[in-house]
Protein backbone atom coordinates (compact mmCIF):
# COMPACT_ATOMS: atom_id res chain seq x y z
CA UNK A 1 0.00 0.00 0.00
CA UNK A 2 1.11 3.59 -0.38
CA UNK A 3 0.94 6.89 1.52
CA UNK A 4 0.92 10.13 0.08
CA UNK A 5 0.25 13.56 0.81
CA UNK A 6 0.35 15.56 -2.95
CA UNK A 7 0.81 15.26 -6.62
CA UNK A 8 1.12 11.32 -6.23
CA UNK A 9 3.47 10.80 -9.61
CA UNK A 10 5.68 8.21 -7.90
CA UNK A 11 2.48 6.36 -6.73
CA UNK A 12 1.23 6.44 -10.42
CA UNK A 13 4.30 4.84 -11.72
CA UNK A 14 3.85 1.99 -9.01
CA UNK A 15 0.28 1.88 -10.36
CA UNK A 16 1.46 1.50 -13.87
CA UNK A 17 4.08 -0.57 -13.45
CA UNK A 18 1.43 -2.96 -11.31
CA UNK A 19 -0.70 -3.15 -14.51
CA UNK A 20 1.83 -6.06 -15.31
CA UNK A 21 1.55 -8.99 -13.17
CA UNK A 22 5.23 -9.92 -13.86
CA UNK A 23 5.69 -6.89 -11.47
CA UNK A 24 5.13 -8.93 -8.40
CA UNK A 25 3.68 -6.75 -6.34
CA UNK A 26 -0.29 -4.30 -6.64
CA UNK A 27 -1.47 -1.39 -4.64
CA UNK A 28 -3.80 -2.87 -2.33
CA UNK A 29 -4.49 0.70 -1.17
CA UNK A 30 -3.92 4.39 -0.83
CA UNK A 31 -3.45 6.16 2.32
CA UNK A 32 -2.85 9.89 2.99
CA UNK A 33 -3.25 12.40 5.77
CA UNK A 34 -5.09 15.40 4.29
CA UNK A 35 -8.13 15.37 1.20
CA UNK A 36 -8.20 17.00 -2.08
CA UNK A 37 -4.83 15.68 -3.34
CA UNK A 38 -3.93 14.79 -6.98
CA UNK A 39 -2.50 11.32 -4.76
CA UNK A 40 -6.18 10.49 -4.05
CA UNK A 41 -7.44 11.39 -7.45
CA UNK A 42 -4.90 9.18 -9.26
CA UNK A 43 -6.06 6.04 -6.90
CA UNK A 44 -9.23 6.45 -7.34
CA UNK A 45 -9.08 6.25 -10.91
CA UNK A 46 -7.39 2.91 -10.88
CA UNK A 47 -10.14 1.88 -8.97
CA UNK A 48 -7.91 1.12 -5.67
CA UNK A 49 -9.31 1.68 -1.88
CA UNK A 50 -8.66 5.13 -0.58
CA UNK A 51 -8.72 6.36 3.02
CA UNK A 52 -7.60 9.60 4.72
CA UNK A 53 -6.06 10.17 8.29
CA UNK A 54 -5.70 13.40 9.56
CA UNK A 55 -3.47 14.36 12.68
CA UNK A 56 -5.43 17.03 13.46
CA UNK A 57 -8.72 14.74 13.69
CA UNK A 58 -7.19 13.11 16.27
CA UNK A 59 -6.51 14.33 20.03
CA UNK A 60 -3.09 13.20 19.93
CA UNK A 61 -0.18 12.28 17.94
CA UNK A 62 -0.48 9.10 19.35
CA UNK A 63 -3.94 7.98 18.81
CA UNK A 64 -3.43 9.60 14.73
CA UNK A 65 -0.68 6.83 15.11
CA UNK A 66 -3.12 3.88 16.42
CA UNK A 67 -5.77 4.54 13.78
CA UNK A 68 -3.60 4.50 10.99
CA UNK A 69 -1.97 1.44 11.66
CA UNK A 70 -5.84 0.06 11.83
CA UNK A 71 -6.48 1.31 9.08
CA UNK A 72 -3.41 0.04 7.33
CA UNK A 73 -3.96 -3.51 8.90
CA UNK A 74 -7.63 -3.83 7.48
CA UNK A 75 -5.52 -4.31 4.09
CA UNK A 76 -2.90 -6.61 5.13
CA UNK A 77 -0.11 -5.13 3.13
CA UNK A 78 3.32 -6.89 2.56
CA UNK A 79 5.02 -3.40 2.29
CA UNK A 80 3.59 0.20 2.73
CA UNK A 81 5.43 2.67 0.56
CA UNK A 82 5.77 6.19 1.64
CA UNK A 83 5.72 8.61 -1.49
CA UNK A 84 5.70 11.86 -0.53
CA UNK A 85 4.09 11.70 2.48
CA UNK A 86 4.92 14.55 4.69
CA UNK A 87 3.91 13.23 7.71
CA UNK A 88 6.85 11.18 10.34
CA UNK A 89 5.28 7.98 10.81
CA UNK A 90 4.79 6.79 14.44
CA UNK A 91 6.15 4.03 16.43
CA UNK A 92 3.24 1.64 15.89
CA UNK A 93 3.01 2.20 12.13
CA UNK A 94 6.67 1.59 12.46
CA UNK A 95 6.31 -1.68 14.62
CA UNK A 96 3.72 -3.57 12.70
CA UNK A 97 5.01 -2.59 8.69
CA UNK A 98 7.87 -2.65 6.88
CA UNK A 99 7.88 0.79 5.40
CA UNK A 100 10.08 2.13 2.56
CA UNK A 101 10.61 5.92 1.57
CA UNK A 102 11.46 7.96 -1.33
CA UNK A 103 13.32 10.81 -0.47
CA UNK A 104 14.83 13.54 -3.29
CA UNK A 105 18.17 13.24 -1.98
CA UNK A 106 21.78 11.50 -1.16
CA UNK A 107 21.07 10.84 1.77
CA UNK A 108 22.45 11.57 4.74
CA UNK A 109 22.76 14.84 3.13
CA UNK A 110 19.92 16.86 3.11
CA UNK A 111 17.50 14.97 5.60
CA UNK A 112 13.80 16.38 5.83
CA UNK A 113 11.13 18.45 4.02
CA UNK A 114 13.38 21.04 1.19
CA UNK A 115 15.56 18.84 0.73
CA UNK A 116 15.73 19.82 -3.02
CA UNK A 117 16.07 23.93 -1.53
CA UNK A 118 18.63 22.95 0.75
CA UNK A 119 20.89 21.33 -1.56
CA UNK A 120 20.43 23.77 -4.06
CA UNK A 121 21.53 26.97 -1.60
CA UNK A 122 24.56 24.54 -0.31
CA UNK A 123 25.82 24.78 -3.49
CA UNK A 124 26.18 21.21 -4.77
CA UNK A 125 27.00 19.67 -8.16
CA UNK A 126 25.75 16.17 -7.84
CA UNK A 127 22.18 15.56 -5.46
CA UNK A 128 20.05 12.71 -5.99
CA UNK A 129 17.69 10.68 -4.48
CA UNK A 130 17.46 8.01 -1.93
CA UNK A 131 15.23 4.47 -1.27
CA UNK A 132 15.26 3.77 2.65
CA UNK A 133 13.60 1.70 4.97
CA UNK A 134 11.93 4.07 7.45
CA UNK A 135 13.25 4.05 11.03
CA UNK A 136 12.28 6.22 13.93
CA UNK A 137 14.40 9.44 12.62
CA UNK A 138 13.68 11.60 9.97
CA UNK A 139 14.85 9.95 6.97
CA UNK A 140 17.48 8.37 8.94
CA UNK A 141 17.12 4.59 7.66
CA UNK A 142 19.28 1.75 6.22
CA UNK A 143 19.64 2.77 2.60
CA UNK A 144 18.22 0.47 -0.01
CA UNK A 145 19.10 2.09 -3.06
CA UNK A 146 20.35 5.61 -4.61
CA UNK A 147 20.91 7.74 -7.79
CA UNK A 148 22.46 10.75 -8.48
CA UNK A 149 21.25 13.82 -10.21
CA UNK A 150 23.86 16.65 -11.75
CA UNK A 151 22.86 19.73 -11.21
CA UNK A 152 22.77 22.12 -13.93
CA UNK A 153 23.67 25.92 -14.23
CA UNK A 154 20.38 27.92 -13.86
CA UNK A 155 18.74 25.10 -11.85
CA UNK A 156 15.77 26.35 -9.48
CA UNK A 157 14.42 24.04 -7.09
CA UNK A 158 11.47 23.14 -9.54
CA UNK A 159 13.47 22.01 -12.46
CA UNK A 160 15.93 20.54 -10.30
CA UNK A 161 13.62 18.45 -8.36
CA UNK A 162 11.06 17.70 -11.50
CA UNK A 163 14.64 16.11 -12.78
CA UNK A 164 15.24 14.48 -9.57
CA UNK A 165 11.35 12.75 -9.45
CA UNK A 166 11.77 11.51 -13.35
CA UNK A 167 14.74 9.58 -11.88
CA UNK A 168 13.15 8.76 -8.32
CA UNK A 169 10.10 6.99 -10.04
CA UNK A 170 12.23 4.48 -12.26
CA UNK A 171 14.13 3.90 -8.81
CA UNK A 172 11.50 3.52 -6.82
CA UNK A 173 9.52 0.88 -9.01
CA UNK A 174 12.27 -0.91 -9.74
CA UNK A 175 12.94 -1.42 -6.00
CA UNK A 176 9.86 -2.36 -4.95
CA UNK A 177 8.96 -5.06 -8.10
CA UNK A 178 12.44 -6.40 -6.56
CA UNK A 179 11.66 -6.26 -2.79
CA UNK A 180 8.36 -8.20 -3.73
CA UNK A 181 9.32 -10.90 -6.14
CA UNK A 182 12.91 -11.34 -4.63
CA UNK A 183 12.37 -10.09 -0.70
CA UNK A 184 15.10 -8.70 1.70
CA UNK A 185 17.22 -8.63 4.64
CA UNK A 186 18.67 -6.14 6.97
CA UNK A 187 21.99 -6.63 8.83
CA UNK A 188 22.55 -3.36 10.84
CA UNK A 189 22.44 -0.47 8.43
CA UNK A 190 22.72 -3.06 4.90
CA UNK A 191 20.06 -3.74 3.45
CA UNK A 192 20.21 -6.68 0.77
CA UNK A 193 17.66 -7.35 -2.18
CA UNK A 194 17.12 -10.67 -3.05
CA UNK A 195 16.04 -14.08 -3.44
CA UNK A 196 17.83 -16.13 -1.07
CA UNK A 197 17.09 -13.42 1.62
CA UNK A 198 14.18 -13.59 4.31
CA UNK A 199 12.63 -10.50 5.80
CA UNK A 200 13.81 -9.86 8.87
C1 LIG B 1 9.11 13.28 -4.11
O1 LIG B 1 10.23 13.96 -4.63
C2 LIG B 1 9.40 12.74 -2.75
O2 LIG B 1 10.67 12.24 -2.59
C3 LIG B 1 9.22 13.99 -1.93
O3 LIG B 1 8.07 14.59 -2.46
C4 LIG B 1 7.96 14.23 -3.83
C5 LIG B 1 6.61 13.59 -4.02
O4 LIG B 1 6.21 13.65 -5.35
N1 LIG B 1 9.17 13.72 -0.52
P1 LIG B 1 4.88 12.93 -5.85
O5 LIG B 1 3.75 13.32 -4.91
O6 LIG B 1 5.12 11.45 -5.87
O7 LIG B 1 4.66 13.48 -7.23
Amino acid sequence: MVLVSGSGTNLQALLDASADEAFGARVVAVGADRDGIEGLTRAERADVPTFVQKVGDHATREKWDEALTAQIAEFKPDLVVSAGFMKILGPRVLGSFSVVNTHPALLPAFQGAHAVREALSYGVRVTGCTVHLVDAGVDTGPVIAQEAVAVQDGDDEESLHERIKTVERRLLVEIVGRMARDGWTVSGRTVRLGRAASRS
